[in-house]
């Protein structure tokens, strides 16, 4: 080494082999001139300082995320107090409710742009800015792959929503004012003013949708700084924390601490169990899976019932409960939630986080403030939080939140006193979204309060990235009558912030043969909650007549392509069971050491 690296770092920095070769000056010069150029001086880039990359998934199209534009300079001030060089870039965004056809489209594709520049650009380490939805898997999946240390910071959720005294949660209010406007209770001013209340600040959504439920994920991991999940975005603790996370990145560059001595087995254990805990989305399960193979970790989506079913609800967060995110800050965050689990043996203590300490030693003793918003283990608010797995010969893979039914459903549904776990319908089935509001209110489909609706053609591939549309609301007239929900089941994803029992992420997909293709309008339907299975009932030669019939017509249709990322991305990607990751991507891994 030609210059000496500060802070006694054990490791040569990545960023040496642009800025300090001795090997090749001619590239040297060339790389040195241009990172120059805008005001790095040749002593900074050649003094042995880590450089830290800020992926800066925030800009006026990603209002989620947008603060971290603004948290960005208190990151970039603790980059440079620990001895590092801060260098912002961008992230391809992704709005969860902005993006035509679905932001789901878009999870692998800043995946994989920023695998390109965690790769090929000088950077020792890296402050991963998460928040909405995607943009948390999609960051972590990334630095998976390429594997230099890396840090996430979540922008923070929003101040709670009010209207009228009530807490508004984002999403959540959706489906209530979406039934007031029904029942004519409000118009569409009022509907637009009430959607509107829930959504009072800079931040991601204020309920335990997939946002909150991501964010919390990535700290129960040990990905970012214990405390950090659930500071809300707009608070002087999410500068502070911001500063935080910048100083730390520098020392873990220096201590070579890098995603795969932190994500492993044991956290992704810790994450499931907490996800139970939070009333987390049903999303996760896609994006933690999806982590895991990048990470080069066994993960299944069985793991899910075996390690999660039995965890109760701690959580009192909508859509589950009552209050909202600045609430479940105020009451303790991720660190009182781990604490309980701790208490019962439920947490792999030793698990190492990016602070350098164990989850075991940062959440020790972590007390809850407010009782209301977190329970403690003994008084949860319900037993058996978590997902359970359903199979059969609709699909070989689907979840299911069961503490999410509702007295009034389990009557309609699960009233059978002999079979109290199971249920027999009548299918109503739906060729994606579009199908499902164009006809969902039609009297001729003759939807009643038992029957089961079916939204198929909504997978990776059927409707590319996945839409969340499974739970789908009951007809206007039923919901007139008082009947709000329907079992729902389906191919596609649902919102984390709807509070729907639905029987949803079917895997495979109709739109690969799944058995979900051959299902009509009409059929009989059988769920057993018991056995943890989901069939149509009709007999082995029919099912083998209709898949005949299927491949004769050339399988599932399912809309054209409208761009080309669709139609790659259609071509690699796989289910939800295994993540819907981009399947030639998992062939390379830890690739920075290569
Ligand atoms: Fe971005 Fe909910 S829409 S966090
Ligand atoms: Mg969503």
């Amino acid at each position: 080494m030609s210059h000496d690296l500060t802070n006694n770092s054990p490791t040569k920095l990545r960023s040496r082999a642009w800025f300090d070769n001795p090997l090749n000056v001619d590239m040297t010069a060339l790389y040195l001139e241009r990172y120059m150029n805008f005001g790095l001086s040749q002593e900074e880039l050649q003094s042995g300082k880590p450089i830290i990359g800020i992926a800066q998934t925030g800009s006026d199209l990603s209002p989620c995320n947008r603060h971290h534009l603004e948290l960005a300079t208190r990151v970039r001030e603790g980059i440079r107090e620990a001895g590092g060089i801060a260098i912002e870039f961008p992230v391809h965004p992704i709005q969860e409710t902005g993006k035509r056809p679905t932001a789901g489209l878009d999870r692998n594709l800043a995946y994989l742009g920023l695998v390109e520049i965690l790769y090929g650009y000088p950077l020792d380490g890296v402050v991963l800015t998460i928040g909405c939805d995607k943009t948390t898997p999609a960051c972590l999946m990334a630095a998976a792959t390429v594997n230099i240390p890396a840090i996430a910071l979540s922008v923070g959720p929003m101040l709670n929503g009010w209207f009228r005294g009530e807490r508004t949660g984002s999403g959540t209010i959706v489906w209530r004012a979406r039934e007031l406007l029904a029942k004519g209770e409000i118009d569409y001013q009022g509907f637009v003013k009430l959607v509107a209340s829930s959504a009072p600040s800079t931040g991601y959504c204020n309920t335990m949708g997939t946002a909150s439920t991501m964010n919390s994920l990535a700290e129960a991991l040990g990905m970012q700084l214990p405390g950090s999940a659930a500071i809300p975005a707009p608070y002087r603790d999410r500068q502070e924390m911001s500063y935080r996370t910048g100083l730390r990145i520098v020392d873990m560059v220096r201590e070579d601490m890098k995603p795969s001595d932190i994500l492993t087995h044991d956290a992704f254990v810790n994450a499931i169990r907490v996800n139970s805990a939070i009333g987390g989305s049903t999303n996760a399960p896609i994006h933690l899976n999806a982590l895991a193979r990048h990470m080069g970790v066994d993960l299944k989506i069985d793991d899910w019932q075996t390690y999660g079913h039995d965890i109760p609800l701690l959580v009192n967060l909508q859509p589950a409960g009552e209050y909202l995110a600045e609430d479940y800050y105020h009451a303790g965050g991720v660190p009182a939630v781990v604490n309980q689990l701790m208490e019962q043996g439920l947490i792999k203590e030793d698990a190492l986080t990016v602070n350098g300490k164990s989850i075991g030693d940062n959440c020790r003793g972590a007390v809850i403030e407010d009782e209301n918003v977190i329970r403690t283990f003994d008084k949860p608010l319900k037993a058996q939080a978590g997902f359970l797995v359903l199979r059969g010969n609709l699909f070989s893979s689907a979840i299911m939140k069961t503490s999410v039914i509702s007295p009034e459903f389990r009557n309609r549904y699960l009233s059978n006193p002999n079979d109290p776990e199971a249920f027999e319908g009548r299918a109503v089935v739906f060729d994606g979204p579009e199908d499902y509001h164009h006809r969902i209110d039609d009297p001729a489909l003759g939807i009643d309060e038992h029957t089961v609706l079916f939204m198929r053609g909504a997978g990776p591939v059927g409707y590319p990235g996945a839409a969340e549309v499974v739970n789908m609301r009951a007809p206007d007239y039923l919901i007139r009558q008082g009947v709000s929900s329907l079992a729902c089941i389906g191919d596609g994803r649902q919102s984390g912030t709807s509070g729907s029992p639905s029987i949803l992420n079917a895997s495979p997909e109709a739109a690969v043969g799944g058995g979900l293709a051959i299902l009509q309008t009409g059929d009989r339907v059988r769920i057993d909650l018991a056995k943890g299975s989901a069939n149509i009932l009709i007999s082995d030669e029919e099912l083998a007549e209709r898949f005949k019939a299927l491949e004769a017509a050339g399988g599932y249709q399912y809309p054209e392509h409208q761009t080309p990322w669709q139609e790659i991305q259609r071509g690699v990607v796989g289910q939800m069971e295994t993540g819907a990751v981009l399947e030639p991507a998992v062939r390379y891994q830890r690739i920075a050491q290569t």
